[in-house]
């Protein structure tokens, strides 16, 4: 079933086209790659489809919405949820408290449901006892007291992979995941998202430069250049595709 759908989607800023006819089809639970070389659009399609940028035309459906025109908000609240290139932690607040923040809907912080104290105690106990259980699953149980700002940049990576599942989250696009991280811990957390993917039947679409850690755990690639898809397919064929090779020797 796809569960995301990118039809001739183009932006331009200014006069320059970044986006030129975009079309991507995305099957639930898959751990999908776009690769491509420097300026090819990438980080654009991604804040285009999240809703921080809208496409000049085109549409794109999510698990049966219609997401072209809404916020990012609206867009968090369908279950596709973002991360960014550089991780944006509240960076005086704990591991713990980071993932606490990210919890959705707490009734305690509205108004009129705040006073009935069964059920904003019920919505902490969820989200406590979420927060714990992504702890463990993103290896960071030992740092939870820990303040984000003394965390590495591996594992900043890690908490804004646990962030991005603190609510009901069906798909996480994610920019640059393992940029800055050290090889070991690269392969780390592409381990750990085969598994949340495996678990969870969560779905990924992540950008990634370092294609010879990366590629590997691609169920299937998409490669970009100059704002088009150029090729996709398995990761062993994506490498030796030709136009693929052209436009990172181009680059
Ligand atoms: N807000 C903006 N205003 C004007 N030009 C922009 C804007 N955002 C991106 N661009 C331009 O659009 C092109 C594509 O940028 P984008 O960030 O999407 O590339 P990318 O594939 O993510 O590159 P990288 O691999 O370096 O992260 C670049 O030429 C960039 O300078
Ligand atoms: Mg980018």
């Amino acid at each position: 079933m796809n569960i995301l759908s990118i039809e001739q989607i183009t932006k331009a800023f200014g006069g320059l086209v970044v986006l030129d006819g975009v079309n991507m089809e995305v099957e639930q639970g898959k751990l999908y790659q776009l690769i491509g070389p420097n300026g090819s659009g990438k980080t654009t399609l991604i804040n285009v489809i999240s809703g921080l940028l809208k496409p000049d035309s085109g549409s794109i459906t999510f698990d049966n919405h219609d997401i072209t025109q809404l916020t990012p908000l609206e867009t968090f609240k369908t279950g596709l949820v973002r991360t960014f290139q550089i991780p944006q932690p509240f960076t005086n607040l704990t591991t713990l408290e980071n993932l606490l923040t990210a919890g959705s809907d707490n009734s305690g912080e509205s108004f009129r449901r705040a006073p009935l104290q069964q059920l904003w105690r019920n919505d902490e106990e969820r989200i406590m006892k979420k927060s714990f259980e992504l702890l463990g699953m993103i290896n960071l149980l030992e740092q939870q007291e820990i303040q984000s700002q003394n965390l590495s940049g591996g594992q900043l990576k890690l908490l804004e992979l646990g962030k991005a599942m603190m609510t009901d989250t069906k798909m996480i696009l994610m920019d640059e995941p393992i940029a800055g991280v050290n090889p070991i811990l690269a392969h780390n957390i592409f381990e750990m998202i085969q598994k949340i993917r495996d678990g969870q039947g969560i779905t990924f679409l992540i950008i990634e430069h370092r294609l010879d850690i990366a590629l590997q755990y691609a169920d299937h690639v998409f490669a970009m250049d100059k704002g088009k898809i150029i090729a996709e397919g398995d990761s062993k064929e994506i490498i030796k595709h030709p136009k693929v090779i052209e436009s990172y020797l181009g680059g």
